[in-house]
């Protein structure tokens, strides 16, 4: 779909040819403030291409039930062209006066048509056309985002498969804590990620039915068929309900949560990459594409991007407060509130479909140093709880006690300056008389991921298994 958020309407406030729409009963122009607040083409001018092709769907449908003539259709349908490829070339003049993207449509099919535009309208308000248009935009959106984000999770996979035994610390409150796999730490993103994809596909589910024909609330008296029209815009059914039809904006809601949730992640991972790549960590190296300099510092490499999409969180909380504020306490049926909801809505999709892309973009490009994490996952004594397990499992002491012996073990390297694996049998034996040598195979850091085999462990074996049925779904 082609938008244009930025094509700005013109004309000036004091036209009244937006009145010829409502007007018949009114005797005096809008405020010039009044207008103002009243337009909204600037913003849903982007509903174009879903706007034009309701309308095909519903004149062709009138035609069909005889509602109207086929010569009625005929011209509606070769007006519409010629006002989506003036769309499409940039070339429609957007009047404020005209409100909104419906009117301006219409007003320009009737300059282009004449009496057939005045029965488009048949059977049909503004009401149930900017459900069905918005529904269509936000269902495409949503398809959109799933794409994005089966990407992000290839890309993910991509270097997890690359990674999938090379080790780095796995932290708890930041802390090091055990050693973990990278290719396994990755791969707890493509989890993340999956349950976003099954969000969507679950709200696209759910908003798959048609308002159009509902008209302004209580359905119509004409012989309208709104499974023609419902098939014909590639929905499942029509909604079941007139009043609800008009009234419900569940859809963005439930897609903004969706979102809201999927930045969530994304901030989460964008505030890895941040510490990952800042000189005291130096886990990854962020490519120059991803990248910006300093003005000043010409020594640094500044993760921008990460950055903001972690700052776009902000955004998506936003726009699910804003909309679930907008629609609490709304009476049936339609409110003019409902118009507002376009700018909070395409913001959110916009700003997730850069952050999808800019995260994307990222993780395929970024370069780990296996040095670097190597070194970082043997430090803060990582192996400790290896040490306490073998002890358990080898000597049969219990967790607790083996936990107090290890933490003696800790201290006793700690006081050298050494690692756990420094220590010499004698000393860990000053502590537990029973320890062996057999002990050194369980204290180096790839003997502790490899033992840990559990399933969703960290053990490369274990990694490469998910690896390679995430391979196969994505396939
Ligand atoms: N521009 C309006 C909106 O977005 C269209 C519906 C107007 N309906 C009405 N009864 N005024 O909500």
């Amino acid at each position: 779909m082609t938008s244009k958020p930025d094509n700005k309407s013109s004309d000036t406030p004091s036209n009244t040819k937006g009145q010829e729409m409502w007007g018949g009963r009114f005797s005096a122009k809008p405020d010039a403030v009044m207008e103002a607040i009243n337009a909204s083409i600037d913003v849903d001018q982007r509903l174009a291409e879903e706007d034009v092709a309701g309308s095909i769907a519903h004149a062709k449908m009138l035609a069909a039930q005889d509602i109207i003539s086929e010569d009625d259709l005929t011209a509606i349908l070769g007006g519409l062209d010629t006002v989506i490829a003036e769309i499409r070339e940039g070339k429609f003049a957007y009047s404020k006066a005209l409100e909104d993207i419906h009117m301006n449509i219409e007003a320009r099919l009737k300059e282009l048509i004449g009496e057939p535009a005045g029965r488009l309208h048949t059977a049909r308000s503004r009401n149930d056309q900017v459900a069905t248009d918005f529904r269509l935009w936000v269902k495409t959106s949503c398809s959109t985002r799933l794409d994005q984000i089966e990407n992000l999770m290839r890309a993910l996979l991509g270097q997890a498969e690359k990674h999938a035994d090379w080790v780095m610390p796995g932290f708890t409150h930041l802390q090091t804590a055990q050693p973990v796999t990278v290719g396994h730490h990755l791969m707890a993103y493509v989890e993340m990620f999956s349950r976003d994809f099954s969000r969507f596909a679950d709200a696209i589910h759910r908003m798959d039915e048609s308002p159009l024909g509902a008209a302004a609330l209580a359905g119509t008296g004409f012989p309208t068929n709104r499974e023609m029209t419902a098939s014909e815009l590639g929905f499942d059914r029509p909604m079941a309900n007139s009043l609800d039809a008009v009234s419900a904006r569940d859809f963005t809601i439930e897609s903004l949560s969706s979102i809201a949730i999927c930045a969530q992640h994304l901030s989460r991972l964008a505030e890895e990459l941040v510490i990952w790549s800042s000189a005291p960590f130096s886990f990854v190296r962020m490519s120059d594409a991803w990248s910006t300099g300093s003005s000043i510092m010409p020594q640094k490499r500044n993760p921008d991007a990460a950055e903001l999409v972690r700052a776009k969180t902000g955004r998506a909380n936003g726009s699910l407060i804003a909309m679930l504020t907008v629609m609490k306490g709304l009476p049936l049926a339609y409110s003019k509130d409902m118009q507002d909801d376009k700018q909070i809505v395409f913001e959110a999709f916009d700003s997730l479909d850069l952050s999808l892309q800019a995260m994307t973009g990222m993780i395929e490009t970024m370069v780990f140093n296996k040095d670097n994490l190597a070194e970082a996952a043997s430090g803060g004594f990582s192996t400790a709880t290896d040490l306490a397990d073998w002890l358990v499992r080898e000597l049969n002491i219990p967790f607790r006690e083996a936990h107090h012996i290890t933490g003696a073990s800790v201290k006793a390297a700690e006081d050298k300056n050494v690692q756990l694996w420094d220590l010499s049998l004698e000393e860990l034996q000053s502590i537990e008389p029973r320890i062996t040598k057999d002990i050194f195979d369980v204290l180096s850091v790839d003997a502790s991921v490899a033992s840990r085999q559990s399933y969703g462990g960290t053990a490369p074996v274990r990694v490469r298994e998910q690896i390679s049925l995430w391979k196969e779904r994505l396939a």
